[in-house]
């Protein structure tokens, strides 16, 4: 083999390279923002926890006593293209008199709370915020810009009935409230799989059929499929921004990242430093991505970088006494990601 095919083909790999490299800096279009590693980044965390005023005790792990700090030193790095920084005061420009709203569970709180700080950190020392009584609702006056988090575990409805507390797999009459809003960013999964004292319903209910118990994969692929036919018929893209938050993992079972089941987010304090979670995608993130109508909705895949992410979870730094959370994450950080994902999508 002469080594002149050699250096072409050399030439050739470098050109792909660059071209991927060019690709890649045409932003967050044509490359795909989910797919990546973690780096250490010294610049890291986006701000200090201790200075925000909304960080909710659930998530405050440095408060609570964590002692390490390597966990907020990530930066996520896209394998095609740079995420773009995240420019707070930007973000408060484009949303200017606009209603932004956190529908689901407390994994949109934590991305709420983490949201309110990367946007308190964006404003100026005199800058005029102001938080409803409810605590689930700030106002960034200088902006007339509203984020807010509306609670709701399963999307669709649960009702007390004579048999007892119906989950109602067809209905979604909590929508009204939400369409009060510009911008959407919805989630559900944690409660479904909840039984015995933790489960908040009793029947399960679709149609004329009710059920006692059903696989609880099957019945969040059936709610997720009546809020898109909400979606579709309440939604004008035109007017009104929808996202969809993906799937937060956990991990209390060490045997999905390579340590023994037993062993969970406890003591981790580094991400995992490749492209791939051990064990896989997880099946509820996989009928989101089938489900969901891309043209209406946008989609923050956050499930495996956030997987890579066993050291972000608050453990026993919660706040809550004898817990191990390793299903929320600590704020600072893992959820500033999935904002700044948030905010690349609205960049041109
Ligand atoms: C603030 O925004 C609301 C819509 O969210 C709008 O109705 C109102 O007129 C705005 N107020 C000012 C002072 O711009
Ligand atoms: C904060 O909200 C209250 C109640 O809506 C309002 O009366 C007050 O003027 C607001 N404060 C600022 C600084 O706008
Ligand atoms: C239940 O609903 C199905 C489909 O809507 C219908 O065909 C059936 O007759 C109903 N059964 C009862 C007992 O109402
Ligand atoms: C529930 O249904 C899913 C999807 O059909 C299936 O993969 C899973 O094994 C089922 N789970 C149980 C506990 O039967």
């Amino acid at each position: 083999m002469g080594s002149g095919r050699g250096l072409g083909r050399l030439a050739l790999a470098l050109l792909m390279v660059a071209a991927a490299y060019a690709g890649g800096r045409r932003g967050s279009q044509g490359c795909d923002l989910f797919a990546g590693t973690w780096v250490f980044d010294e610049a890291y965390p986006l701000y200090d926890s201790g200075e925000c005023p909304f960080v909710r005790k659930e998530f405050d792990c440095i408060r609570y006593g964590r002692p390490d700090r390597g966990y907020l030193k990530y930066r996520w790095q896209p394998s095609g293209c740079e995420l773009p920084a995240f420019d707070g005061g930007d973000l408060m420009e484009r949303w200017r008199g606009k209603r932004v709203m956190f529908v689901g569970d407390s994994l949109s709180l934590n991305m709420y709370d983490s949201l309110l700080c990367m946007l308190h950190a964006a404003s100026s020392p005199h800058a005029r915020i102001n938080t409803s009584s409810e605590e689930a609702s700030v106002r960034f006056e200088d902006f007339n810009l509203t984020v807010s988090y509306y609670l709701s575990h399963f999307l669709v409805d649960v009702v007390s009935t004579k048999i007892g507390r119906v989950l109602k797999l067809d209905s979604l009459r909590g929508g009204k409230a939400w369409l009060t809003a510009d911008v959407l960013i919805f989630n559900t999964w944690h409660w479904w799989p909840r039984t015995g004292l933790a489960q908040s319903w009793d029947y399960i209910q679709e149609g004329n059929q009710t059920w006692k118990e059903m696989n609880r994969t099957v019945a969040f692929s059936k709610a997720l499929c009546t809020w898109v036919k909400w979606v579709r018929s309440n939604i004008n893209p035109d007017t009104k921004k929808v996202f969809y938050q993906g799937v937060s993992p956990s991990h209390y079972h060490g045997n999905e990242w390579g340590e023994s089941y037993q062993r969970s987010c406890s003591g981790e304090t580094q991400p995992l430093k490749v492209s791939t979670y051990p064990s896989g995608p997880l099946p509820q993130e996989t009928i989101v991505k089938e489900i969901i109508p891309k043209e209406i909705v946008t989609l923050l895949d956050i499930t495996l970088m956030s997987q890579l992410r066993k050291d972000a979870h608050p453990s026993k730094y919660s706040g809550i006494a004898a817990s191990n959370d390793c299903s929320h994450w600590c704020i600072a950080g893992l959820p500033d990601t999935w904002n700044m994902l948030m905010y690349a999508s609205l960049l041109p």
